[in-house]
C-alpha cells in the first residue's frame, strides 16, 4: 500500500529532464494528440496493449479530454512529450481507477515515467480512489519495473498483465496539509 511517507520520498525522485510535469487543459487536446501519434510502433503497442491505427489513436485522444480522464503531461517546450491518465472503470464494486503511462522514446530511462506515475498517484488521492489498475501484456518490462517501485502488486490475468495499486485513504493524506495550511492562513 502507498502510504503518504512514501509520497515524500518519491518526491525526491531524480531526472536529468527538464521539462515540466502537469495537468493537461482543455487546450492541450491537440498536443496530447500529436504526443500520442508520435509514439513508436512498439510504445504505442505497449500502452494501447495492441496495434493501435493513427484513427483509433486520434478518437482516443479525443474521447479522453471529454471522459473525464484525468491527464498529466510532460511538456517541454510546448509539447507534450509524455503523459499519464486516470479514469474510472464503470463497475458497481469500489470505485477503482484505470492508469495508463506513455513517453516519447528518446526520452524514455530518463525518470520521466516515474515523475508522471508520482504525480497520477497524487490526483488519485486527492479524487479519493483507494485502488488503481494498470493493465499491459506480460512482456512489459518498463511498466513491470515501473509499477513495482511504486509497490503494485501485479498478477497475469487471461494474457494481460493488471498491476493493482492500494492507495491509503485520501483523507489521511490531505488532513495534516490542510491543517499546517490553515494554521498558516491564521498567522
Ligand atoms: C513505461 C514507460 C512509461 C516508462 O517510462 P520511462 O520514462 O522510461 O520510465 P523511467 O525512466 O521512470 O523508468 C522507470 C523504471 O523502469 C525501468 N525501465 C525503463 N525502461 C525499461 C525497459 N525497457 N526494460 C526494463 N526496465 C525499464 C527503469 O530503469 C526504471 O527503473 P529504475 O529506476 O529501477 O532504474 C515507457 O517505457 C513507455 O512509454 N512505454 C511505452 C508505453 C507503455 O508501455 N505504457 C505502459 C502501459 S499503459
Amino acid at each position: 500500500m502507498i502510504e503518504s511517507g512514501d509520497m515524500n520520498d518519491m518526491a525526491t525522485l531524480k531526472t536529468n529532464a527538464s521539462g515540466v510535469i502537469r495537468q493537461l487543459r482543455p487546450s492541450d487536446l491537440s498536443k496530447f494528440r500529436e504526443h500520442l501519434g508520435r509514439l513508436d510502433i512498439e510504445s504505442r503497442r505497449d500502452r494501447f496493449n495492441g496495434p493501435s491505427s493513427d484513427a483509433f489513436v486520434e478518437a482516443y485522444a479525443e474521447r479522453a479530454f471529454r471522459a473525464g480522464t484525468t491527464v498529466i503531461g510532460y511538456v517541454e517546450n510546448g509539447e507534450v512529450l509524455g503523459a499519464a491518465e486516470l479514469h474510472e472503470i464503470d463497475g458497481d464494486g469500489e470505485p477503482t481507477g484505470e492508469i495508463a503511462f506513455s513517453v516519447e522514446r528518446t526520452l524514455q530511462h530518463r525518470g520521466i515515467g516515474s515523475r508522471l506515475f508520482q504525480r497520477l498517484i497524487w490526483h488519485a488521492h486527492a479524487l479519493g480512489y483507494t485502488q488503481l489498475r494498470v493493465t499491459t501484456h506480460p512482456q512489459n518490462q518498463a511498466m513491470k519495473r515501473l509499477a513495482s517501485k511504486f509497490d503494485a502488486r501485479l498478477r497475469f490475468e487471461g494474457g494481460e498483465t493488471v498491476g493493482l495499486i492500494e492507495l491509503e485513504p485520501a483523507e489521511e493524506v490531505f488532513a495534516p496539509q490542510m491543517m499546517s495550511q490553515a494554521r498558516f492562513l491564521a498567522a
